[in-house]
């Protein structure tokens, strides 16, 4: 009963749509735990490019099994139109999706709040994705919230939604002197998503839990990174979720003992989105030349990702968060060309080393980065298949990750295509 969870061991787009998607050829589920539309996960398929938020990239497979699980926050008209876009592109959609009923649903109020908070937070906001995340989550834990199976009981939901509006709308007001919303308004939008979405809303844990006692691999599939994980990331500059392995099961609803592999995503180099400190960030020629060769311009919001070198230090943290088994290593591609490349294996401190990730963002914002330098690699990766084939100093850069973190290459992604991966371990028996 395998059941292995893909999770960012970075700040996200570390290029986890691409190995889901190949990953998922060998499941039979492919599950989301955690985190809403803040993702997107981009997969190109043919020269197709396919950019999901919601739901999982499994559904670019035939015969698969997507569930969208507890843990994820949903907005209702933005699952819509990704479904809608899918089916316009010929993916069907129908009995391969299953919304948990204990889902958590975005509200328009909950986009109002975050935007107002976030203005009045001036240069220390969080740079949040604006999509009503984090709000959505403070329901949840208020236990005010409105899920999934909430909308499909229409007297509950009427009276439910009431009360939130008008605290929503006192908020808005009083602290922010921003519009309110006309509860009735909303009533009818949420009515009719939740005649759309109702054929998909079941239970998410039973699904995964019955696929696994069949002996069915399940692929679990995290969104952003460890590093923005609420409790293990660079908090408050953090998103609202539990996105390290650790979320799969309270996201899911499934026992940790039927999890069998953690496999961490890990970016040739790293980025950021947002504030938040970043140690290794690079604010030159080099650190453009990265973002330009790297696409690297955020998938939801087109914002341009800060881009710097890769941080052995936060890795490490990572990879003990989430007791990652192995790891795949993307855009290797894009260090091409460079005749040397930096990597991080320890901070200077308040004028001391040390090779510890520090708790509090204040401390990380002081840390400087201490430097190892390995010979970069003039041959191009991109789209090579076989581990021999990279070059000699690309195969020394993996190695030499491998044996800073402890765990081994599964998989190394040399370009964006589906097929443009080297297999190194199979995570999956077919
Ligand atoms: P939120 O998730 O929209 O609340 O944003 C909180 C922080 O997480 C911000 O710094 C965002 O830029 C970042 N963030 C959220 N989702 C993603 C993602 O999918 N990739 C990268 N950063 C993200």
């Amino acid at each position: 009963m395998p059941a292995l969870v893909v999770a960012g061991a970075q700040w996200g787009d570390e290029g986890k749509g691409k190995l889901v998607d190949y990953l998922a050829m060998r499941a039979r589920i492919v599950a989301r735990y955690q985190g809403g539309h803040n993702a997107g996960h981009t997969v190109v398929i043919n020269d197709e490019k396919f950019i999901l938020h919601l739901i999982p990239s499994g559904i670019l497979h035939e015969g698969k099994l997507c569930v969208i699980g507890n843990g994820v926050v949903i907005d209702p008209a933005c699952l819509i139109e990704e479904m809608d876009v899918l089916i316009a592109r010929g993916v069907p959609i129908g009995d391969n999706l299953v919304i948990s009923q204990n889902a958590h649903l975005i509200m328009p109020y909950h986009m109002a709040l975050e935007a107002a908070g976030e203005s009045l937070m001036g240069a220390k906001k969080i740079g949040t994705t604006g999509r009503g995340i984090g709000p959505a989550y403070v329901d949840k834990m208020a236990r005010c919230g409105i899920r999934m199976a909430d909308i499909l009981n229409p007297p509950l939901f009427r009276e439910r939604l009431r009360v939130n509006v008008e605290k929503a709308n006192r908020l808005l007001a009083c602290l922010y002197g921003a519009p309110g919303f006309d509860p009735d308004e909303v009533f009818d939008r949420y009515l009719g998503y939740a005649k759309r979405l109702e054929r998909y809303a079941g239970n998410a844990g039973e699904v995964i839990d019955r696929a696994l006692r069949e002996g069915q691999n399940v692929l679990i599939e995290g969104a952003q990174g460890t590093l923005l994980d609420i409790d293990h990331g660079t908090y408050p500059y953090v998103t609202s979720s539990s996105a390290s392995a650790g979320g799969a099961c309270t996201g899911l609803g499934i026992g940790p003992a039927m999890i069998t592999k953690a496999m961490g995503v890990i970016k040739a180099y790293t980025t950021r989105v947002g504030g938040g400190p970043f140690p290794t960030e690079l604010d030159d020629e080099l650190g453009e030349q990265l973002r330009r060769r790297g696409g690297e311009y955020g998938a939801t919001t087109g914002r341009p990702r800060r881009c710097g070198w890769l941080d052995i230090v936060s890795l490490t943290h990572s990879v003990r968060v989430n007791g990652f088994g192995g790891f795949a290593l993307t855009k290797l591609d894009i260090l091409d060309g460079l005749d040397v490349i930096k990597v991080c294996t320890a901070y200077m401190l308040d004028g001391k080393i040390t090779r510890e990730f520090p708790a509090d963002a204040a401390a990380l914002e002081r840390c400087r980065p201490v430097y190892e330098e390995l010979a970069g690699w003039k041959e191009s990766t991109a789209g090579v298949r076989r581990w021999e084939d990279l070059p000699e100093n690309a195969r020394i850069y993996v190695g030499w990750i491998e044996e800073r973190l402890g765990i081994g290459a599964d998989m190394i992604a040399t370009g964006q295509r589906r097929d443009e991966l080297i297999v190194k371990r199979e995570n999956f028996q077919p």
